[in-house]
């Protein structure tokens, strides 16, 4: 059975600049396949430099911002890829693309390529220790705030007002933080003057 680890995805774009997305990852120990959007900057690099790297972190801050804005974080240079590797990861690894398998039969953009790649290198910073409910429920608000596109706008507002309060209730400094960058992201793009919590005035 083939496990998804959510990973943050390092490319580098024409002019060589790295590229930070939050991807789901269909993990094995010698091939890795991600999933981009074809619309997506991730599938744009990867499909022109054929190179990657996938670094699995614990902070979710860099999940929500490299899911919804353009931010550039702290790196270092990757060693068996162009390419460059989070500071901030736990571990990652250096990949290389054996082959990419188009959506079928979708528009544009509209769908999910496979691309597979083989790992050509690697590490390990610190040991990841897992994600605490608050963590999770940051990770989650970040995909739905990523679809608010194309899934259901009311549904998403719904869940991400019961994330939110999730995160109120277990979350520590850092939780509290990138759901706030959440919250102003989704009330920026569905032009609501503010996500407002229950009881919140
Ligand atoms: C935890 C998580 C997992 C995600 N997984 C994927 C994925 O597998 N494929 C994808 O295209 N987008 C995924 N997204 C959304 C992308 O991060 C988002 O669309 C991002 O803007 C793409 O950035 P890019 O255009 O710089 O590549 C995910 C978001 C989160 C928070």
């Amino acid at each position: 059975m083939s496990v998804v680890i959510e990973t943050v995805v390092t490319t580098l774009d024409e002019s060589g600049e790295p590229n930070f997305a939050a991807m789901g990852v269909v993990w094995g120990a010698e091939t890795l396949t991600i999933r981009p959007f074809t619309n997506t900057r991730t599938y744009r690099n990867l499909t022109r430099t054929g190179e990657a790297v996938i670094n699995v972190t614990d902070n979710v801050l860099i999940f929500a911002k490299s899911a919804l804005s353009r931010e550039r974080f702290d790196c270092t240079p990757a060693a068996r890829v162009r390419g460059v590797v989070l500071r901030d990861t736990c571990y990652w690894r250096e990949v290389s693309v054996k082959e990419v398998v188009l959506p079928r039969g979708d528009a544009p953009g509209a769908g999910q390529a496979d691309v597979v790649t083989q790992v050509v290198g690697g590490g390990e910073v610190r040991q990841f220790d897992g994600l605490c409910r608050a963590k999770h429920a940051v990770v989650e608000a970040s995909i739905l705030a990523s679809r608010l596109r194309f899934l259901p706008r009311d549904e998403i507002l719904g869940e991400l007002i019961r994330l939110d309060a999730l995160v109120e209730k277990t979350g520590g400094p850092e939780e509290r933080e990138a759901m706030e960058f959440i919250r102003a992201h989704v009330a920026k793009k569905t032009s609501i003057g503010r996500l407002v919590r229950g009881g919140e005035r």
